[in-house]
C-alpha cells in the first residue's frame, strides 16, 4: 500500500454498521483508483473505474438518505443537497477526464475524492450518527 492511499483510521468509524462497511468500501475503491491513474497504460479502463466509483457514491448516497429518513433526520435536505453536489462535481470532473486524459485532471479527480471523503464524512455524515446518539433512533 503506497503512502498516498487513504489509510483507514478510527476516525472514520461512525459507529452505524452499514455506513462503516460502505465508507470503507469507498476507501478501497479510491484506493484501487490512485493505483490505476498512476499507470499510463490503462487509458480506456480509468473512465471505466470511475464510473464504478461514481456509481458506488451514488449506491451509498442513497442508502445513507434512507437510514436518516428512517431516523427522521432533521437536516436531511440539507445532507442530501451535499451529495447531489459531489455527484455533480465528480462527473464534472469525470467529463474533463475524457475530453482531456491528462496527469493533472487525474490528479484533480484524486485530490477532490480525498478531501469529499475525509471532510463530507467525518464532518457531515457524524452529524447524522451524532443525532441518533442523542435521541436514541
Ligand atoms: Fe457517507
Ligand atoms: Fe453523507
Amino acid at each position: 500500500m503506497s503512502e498516498h492511499h487513504i489509510h483507514w483510521s478510527h476516525e472514520f468509524e461512525l459507529g452505524i454498521e452499514d455506513i462503516d462497511i460502505q465508507h470503507h468500501f469507498f476507501v478501497n475503491l479510491i484506493n484501487r483508483l490512485i493505483d490505476e491513474l498512476a499507470r499510463p497504460d490503462v487509458t480506456a479502463y480509468r473512465a471505466a473505474l470511475i464510473s464504478e466509483l461514481n456509481a458506488y457514491a451514488r449506491f451509498h448516497f442513497i442508502s445513507e438518505e434512507n437510514l436518516m429518513a428512517r431516523a427522521g433526520y432533521p437536516h436531511l435536505d440539507e445532507h442530501r443537497d451535499h451529495h447531489f453536489q459531489l455527484i455533480e462535481q465528480l462527473s464534472a470532473k469525470q467529463n474533463r477526464l475524457m475530453l482531456n486524459d491528462s496527469a493533472e485532471e487525474a490528479e484533480a479527480i484524486i485530490r477532490f475524492l480525498m478531501e469529499w471523503f475525509v471532510n463530507h464524512t467525518t464532518r457531515e455524515d457524524r452529524r447524522f450518527v451524532d443525532f441518533t446518539a442523542n435521541t436514541g433512533h
